[in-house]
C-alpha cells in the first residue's frame, strides 16, 4: 500500500537515483525516476546501500470512520435526497421552485436566499431535500466513485414534448445507480398536453405505470399553474418511506459536495450534503485534495447553524482549495490529521501525473522513430 518515490529515496539516501534504477533493474525491476516503488522494495535496495528503511508509513484509512460501521440500534430515520432531472426545458427549475416557494417557513429566512444547488423543505407529510440540476453533475460524478447520494429521481418530462434524449440519459443514469424514478408530467396546462403520449413513451424504455400494471408511479403537474404539487409530494413521501431511509446522527460528520465555487469574500465554498454524522462548526476535515477547518455553516436560507446532521444540505466555509463536484467531505480529529491525509492524496496525484507525463513522453518518442 505505501510506497516511495525513486527520486525521494535516492535523495534521502544520499545517492545518485541512477544508481537506484540500476541497482533495482539487477533486481529485475523496471522503474523510472519518478515513478514509486512498495516498501518492501526499498527496504531490500536500500539495504544494499547499507541502510535501515524504518517503516512510518500513514494509511489514511485509520483516521477516517467509515460510513457504514453503524449499529442498527444508532440509526434514526433521515429524510430523503431527492434529484431533478429530464431534458432541458422541461421545467425542473420552475418545478423545485414553486415546491420551495410554497414550503419555505416564513421566519426561517435570514437573509437572501442562497443558491446552493440544494434545498431542504418541510411539507405537512415530511422533511424533502431536492438536489436541483447541478446536482446532475455530482450525481454522475458520486455514482463514478461508486457513493450514493440520491435516494430518489423526480424525472420530469414536459407534456407537450416527451420523451427527449435527456429523458433517456436520466433513466439510464438512475436505472445504473438503482434509484427509483418518479415521473412529474410536466406542462399539462399546455395546448398540445399529450400526457398518456408521455406514459406511452415511458412504458417503452421500462417505465410503466401501476395502472397498466407497472410500478412506476407518475403524477400529472403543472410547476406554471401549481396544479399536482402537493400529490407529486405525497407520492415521493410514500416511496421514500418504503425505503426506510435511516443514519446515524450521533458520529463524525460525513457527506458530499454537491458543488463548489471560490467565492470573492469568503474563498473557497461549496454545499455539502450531509450523509451520517454531524457536522459542527471548528470540525477539521478533508474533501477530495483539500483540507480545511469548519468556519460557518449555512444553511438553504442563509442562516448560520452551529451543527448540520443527515440529510441536510449546507453551505461550508473553511476550505484551503475548491473542491470538486462529488468530492468526498469527512469530518477528521484535528486539523494536523486533516493535513496529512490532504498531503499524502496530493502526493499521490502528483505521481499519478508525472507516470502520465513519463508515458506521454516515452509514446511521443516511440512515435517519431
Ligand atoms: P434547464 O435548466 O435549462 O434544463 O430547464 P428546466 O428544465 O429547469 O426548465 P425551466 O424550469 O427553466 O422551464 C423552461 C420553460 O418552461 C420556462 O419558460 C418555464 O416558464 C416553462 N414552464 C415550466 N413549467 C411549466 C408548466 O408547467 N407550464 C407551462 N406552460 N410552462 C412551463
Ligand atoms: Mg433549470
Amino acid at each position: 500500500d505505501e510506497a516511495i518515490r525513486i527520486a525521494d529515496l535516492a535523495q534521502q539516501m544520499g545517492i545518485k537515483a541512477q544508481d537506484l534504477i540500476k541497482n533495482l533493474i539487477g533486481m529485475g525491476v523496471m522503474a523510472t525516476i519518478n515513478q514509486s516503488i512498495d516498501a518492501d522494495t526499498a527496504a531490500i535496495i536500500a539495504a544494499d546501500f547499507g541502510y535501515d528503511v524504518e517503516k512510518i508509513g500513514f494509511s489514511e484509512k485509520e483516521f477516517l470512520a467509515p460510513v457504514h460501521e453503524d449499529k442498527e440500534e444508532d440509526l434514526r430515520p433521515r429524510p430523503p435526497v431527492v434529484t431533478i432531472m429530464g431534458h432541458v426545458d422541461h421545467g425542473k427549475t420552475s418545478l423545485l421552485d414553486v415546491i420551495r416557494k410554497s414550503h419555505i417557513t416564513s421566519g426561517e429566512a435570514g437573509g437572501i436566499t442562497q443558491h446552493i444547488g440544494a434545498y431542504h423543505v418541510t411539507t405537512p407529510r415530511g422533511e424533502i431535500v431536492f438536489l436541483d440540476t447541478p446536482g446532475h453533475e455530482a450525481f454522475t460524478a458520486m455514482r463514478a466513485r461508486g457513493a450514493q447520494v440520491t435516494d430518489l429521481v423526480i424525472l420530469v418530462v414536459a407534456a407537450d414534448d416527451g420523451v427527449m434524449d435527456q429523458t433517456r440519459e436520466a433513466i439510464n443514469h438512475s436505472k445504473a445507480a438503482g434509484v427509483p424514478i418518479v415521473v412529474a408530467v410536466n406542462k399539462i396546462d399546455k395546448e398540445g398536453a399529450d400526457p398518456d403520449r408521455v406514459k406511452r413513451e415511458l412504458a417503452e424504455h421500462g417505465l410503466v405505470p401501476e395502472e397498466w400494471g407497472g410500478d412506476t408511479i407518475f403524477a400529472n403537474v403543472s410547476a406554471k399553474k401549481k396544479i399536482g404539487i402537493d400529490e407529486l409530494l405525497e407520492l415521493v413521501l410514500l416511496q421514500a418511506e418504503v425505503l426506510e431511509l435511516k443514519a446515524n446522527p450521533n458520529r463524525r460528520g460525513v457527506g458530499h459536495i454537491v458543488e463548489a465555487r471560490l467565492d470573492k469574500g469568503r474563498g473557497a465554498v461549496a454545499t455539502v450534503l450531509i450523509q451520517a454524522g454531524t457536522i459542527h462548526k471548528g470540525d477539521a476535515f478533508t474533501c477530495g485534495l483539500h483540507a480545511g477547518k469548519i468556519r460557518a455553516i449555512l444553511n438553504d436560507q442563509g442562516k448560520m447553524l452551529k451543527e448540520a446532521g443527515p440529510a441536510m444540505p449546507v453551505e461550508v466555509q473553511g476550505f484551503d482549495g475548491v473542491p470538486d463536484a462529488g468530492d468526498e467531505f469527512v469530518v477528521v480529529a484535528d486539523e494536523k490529521v486533516a493535513r496529512k491525509i490532504s498531503d499524502s492524496r496530493k502526493g499521490k496525484q502528483r505521481e499519478k501525473e508525472l507516470a502520465k507525463e513519463t508515458k506521454f513522453t516515452l509514446d511521443k518518442f516511440l512515435a517519431a522513430k
